[in-house]
């Protein structure tokens, strides 16, 4: 028989940071997400929290502060075999929930998953709307001069 397994999300430890990076990466070689290095992930780490089953890391995200009512979800990404089970939704809530008590009104996702991040509460803005800080970090991407990914925002509280 087997048991149901209580994910928990909470925030990451340095214990944590090879598997984050696995979830991540693998999906950054399909061209999902951007990479991430061990080093980006430790200096940061800090910002990111992850979807435990009691056993491995199933998920991860990060909460990156982009001005005083701005704030981006990066590195999201949940392990294949977890998906579909409401964990991405949990975290990005739970991110949701940090800007809230930060006092940030406003959170940012670049993306491709468009229909998931509707279903969180964020809405597509113009990129011309978003600071030009929101860039700074795109060009270390190799799509920045034709960047296709969708601008999508959410209000905080
Ligand atoms: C996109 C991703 C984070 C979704 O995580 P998940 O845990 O599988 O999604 P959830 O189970 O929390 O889904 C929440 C809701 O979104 C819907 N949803 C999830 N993925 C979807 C998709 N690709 N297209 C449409 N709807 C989707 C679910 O049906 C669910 O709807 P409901 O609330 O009506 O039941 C996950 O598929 C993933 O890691 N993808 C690869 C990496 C990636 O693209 N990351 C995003 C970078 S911005």
């Amino acid at each position: 028989m087997s048991v149901a397994k209580v994910i928990t999300i909470r925030r990451a430890t340095m214990k944590d940071v090879d598997q984050m990076l696995e979830i991540i990466n693998q999906y950054a070689q399909q061209g999902l997400m951007l990479p991430r290095t061990k080093l980006s992930i430790c200096e940061n780490l800090q910002s990111f929290v992850v979807a435990f089953d009691g056993q491995d890391v199933i998920g991860v995200a990060g909460l990156h502060i982009l001005w005083e009512d701005l704030a981006e979800i990066r590195s999201l990404a949940i392990a294949e075999s977890a998906k579909g089970l409401g964990v991405g939704k949990r975290l990005v809530l739970h991110l949701v929930d940090q800007c809230r008590e930060l006092g940030i009104n406003r959170v940012l996702a670049l993306t491709y998953q468009k229909d998931f991040f509707e279903k969180c509460g964020f809405y597509v803005v113009p990129k011309e709307t978003l600071p030009q800080k929101v860039w700074k970090d795109c060009i270390n991407c190799s799509k920045l001069p034709m960047c296709d990914e969708i601008a999508m925002i959410r209000e905080s509280a």
